[in-house]
């Protein structure tokens, strides 16, 4: 037995007032379809189909990378018509998982039991019972328990609306029966829709038992309908993604205020201030430890770095002991040795800093190499940039750059040389050399500023 699972996701999502397909709206960073496909794509499965519809190739294009077959709707004419397009290339012989593109948290655990619970008869449905079921299709048992149709909201009776146990839409059916049932499907109900949920009362006719289970958690069949719903089940992913690195040994001062969007490998005892946000993938060492207010979005934080409050990191290396900020901004292509200070209003691209340098204070070090222990007085710039191309600067070990410095690539400054303050650095220093521009300092001695005219 094989498994083929079937994603819908061709629906607009009106009440999103968007025009990005529903299914492409993000949720911790990552689209709503992709927290589906990567649930499924953990159970054993020959294939993965993914229905899509409305906005065109938007959505096959924006996740070309995943390894799944798109299937085009072009006119969402129900969700049983949906299926119907996918099933052509399904063997008979698999079992077929059906899922909704923007029904994001459903877990990988609660999909491997439902497929094991299709292990009998062919036929298992995930439903749940809900307080307010409007909205939804109901789950309709007879006397003795047994599910014999579902009726959707606007085709039922008012005993049936009180229902509360729902269709969660969520199925697994041996192929060779949902390809039968879906042929016969009609649309004569009040949407004019063909409902995929009319194979249940179909399955019941034909004596085959419909086997239903319940996830463990309700969130798991929430759907996103409109962005405060969206918004609900950011914040529960985000507390349960917290919950879980606090488990692992991190320190979030508050679990509230923390957002991951991607992924986040952290070592022993980092602690997190509120208000962070973590993009991408990252990875902190042990001791690391992250202010309040910062941005990291793709980085490798080595161990016991101080990350000060207010700082972005984006695409950078960042070595052990390093201390970053307050207010630093390391742009990407940057790495930085261990032990390296970069202070406040500091901005830092695409260089290279070596072991124990410093640049504290209201400096731009922009497609530069700079060596061990170097000292970059405050305000230094690295002018990298001559209106048209970008220029290198290199610095040897051991230098010292005065403050106001402006060193103008490419230049290369060797080892050991001094830079005094002031120097706008026009040719490349020797090594062990004093480097100034011709500046003399005069005074005039009693001297009257400027005065207003009355
Ligand atoms: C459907 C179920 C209902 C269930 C509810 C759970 C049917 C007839 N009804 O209702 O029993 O309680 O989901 O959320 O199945 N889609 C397509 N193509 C279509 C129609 C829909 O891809 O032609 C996709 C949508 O993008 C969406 C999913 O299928 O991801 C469900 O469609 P939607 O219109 O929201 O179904 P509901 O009316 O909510
Ligand atoms: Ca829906």
């Amino acid at each position: 037995m094989s498994l083929s699972i079937i994603i819908l996701a061709a629906g607009q999502g009106t009440r999103m007032h968007s025009a990005l397909p529903k299914v492409l709206h993000q949720l911790a960073g990552r689209t709503l379809l992709e927290h589906v496909y990567v649930a499924a794509s953990r159970l054993d499965h020959r294939q993965i189909r993914i229905v899509y519809g409305y906005g065109g190739k938007m959505v096959p294009d924006t996740l070309a990378h995943l390894q799944a077959d798109w299937v085009e709707q072009q006119q969402q004419l129900g969700t049983g018509h949906a299926v119907k397009l996918a099933m052509p290339k399904v063997p008979d012989g698999d079992d077929v998982l059906i899922l909704y593109g923007d029904i994001p948290l459903i877990t990988f655990e609660t999909l491997q039991q439902l497929v094991s619970a299709a292990a009998s008869s062919g036929f298992s449905l995930l439903t749940s019972y809900i307080d307010d079921p409007t909205g939804y299709g109901r789950i309709i048992r007879d006397n003795d328990g047994k599910v014999i149709c579902i009726v959707e909201q606007k085709d039922a009776t008012p005993e049936q609306r009180a229902v509360q146990e729902i269709n969660t839409g969520m199925m697994v059916v041996k192929g060779r029966l949902l390809k039968r049932w879906l042929a016969e499907l009609d649309n004569k109900n009040a949407q004019g829709e063909y409902y995929l949920t009319d194979i249940v009362a179909r399955a019941v006719a034909e004596n085959i038992v419909v086997n239903t289970m319940q996830p463990e958690s309700i969130t798991e069949i929430h759907g996103v309908n409109n962005r405060a719903q969206l918004a609900e089940l950011e914040r529960y992913y985000q507390l349960v993604q917290a919950q879980h690195l606090m488990r692992h040994g991190v320190t979030l001062m508050d679990p509230a205020r923390f957002d991951l969007r991607g992924d986040l490998e952290a070592g022993r005892d980092v602690r997190i201030d509120i208000n962070v946000v973590i993009e991408g993938s990252v990875s902190l060492g042990n001791n690391v430890s992250i202010g309040p207010n910062c941005y990291i979005n793709n980085a490798d934080i080595g161990d016991g770095a101080v990350i000060m409050p207010n700082c972005v990191i984006e695409n950078a290396v960042i070595g052990s002991g390093c201390k970053i900020g307050p207010f630093a901004r390391i742009r990407p292509e940057t790495r930085l040795a261990a032990d390296v200070h970069i202070g406040n209003f500091v901005e830092i691209k695409k260089s290279e800093i070596s072991q124990g340098s410093k640049v504290n204070h209201l400096s731009y070090i922009g497609d530069s190499e700079i060596g061990r222990n170097v000292n970059v007085g405050a305000g230094t710039i690295t002018c990298n940039y001559d209106g048209a191309n970008k220029h290198k600067t290199v610095i040897g070990d051991n230098v010292f750059i005065g403050s106001d410095t402006q060193l103008i690539a490419p230049v290369m400054v060797g080892d050991g040389a001094t830079i005094g303050a002031g120097t706008t650095v026009t040719k490349d220093i020797a090594a062990d050399t004093l480097t100034h521009n011709k500046l003399e300092h005069r005074t005039v001695k009693s001297w009257k500023r400027p005065q207003k005219k009355k």
